[in-house]
């Protein structure tokens, strides 16, 4: 069973967005069902296509958000760097204490999620004043 899935409500349904999101959350259902039979040791084998998946997508989104005008776009950069400031530093601390255990992993996944998630809707709510989801 997954333990994170995305209510319909947190659908962008713009560009490639929603499956972007999707990738992500798929990676960290993954992940959880690893750790669940046990810390884990590789480390650097969570966190580099974590941070990976999150920095390309933070990257279209952004890309998404200039195209259209998003007035909040400088705003949300900044989140999406202070995220990624976030993943790094929880890497370091597993990585000085050797390994990743599985509630280290949930609370980071469930705020990064929950972060993604809260910080793109503002965007969803313009594209539809806008006229371009309708
Ligand atoms: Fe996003
Ligand atoms: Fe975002």
């Amino acid at each position: 069973m997954n333990q994170f899935s995305l209510p319909s409500a947190a659908c962008i349904g713009y560009g490639t967005i929603d499956a972007e999101h999707q990738d992500i959350i798929d990676f960290v259902n993954s992940n959880v069902r690893l750790l669940r039979q046990g810390p884990r040791r590789d480390i650097v084998g969570l966190f580099e296509p974590l941070r990976h998946l999150m920095a390309h997508h933070f990257r279209n989104e952004e890309q998404l958000m200039r195209d259209t005008g998003f007035p909040g776009l400088i705003g949300h950069r900044g989140q999406h760097e202070g995220l990624l400031l976030r993943i790094d530093d929880l890497w370091r601390l597993c990585a000085a204490r050797g390994r990743v255990d599985l509630n280290d992993a949930v609370t980071c996944f469930d705020s990064v999620i929950d972060d993604i998630l809260r910080a793109d809707l503002p965007f969803k709510t313009f594209l539809h004043e806008q006229g371009i989801l309708r």
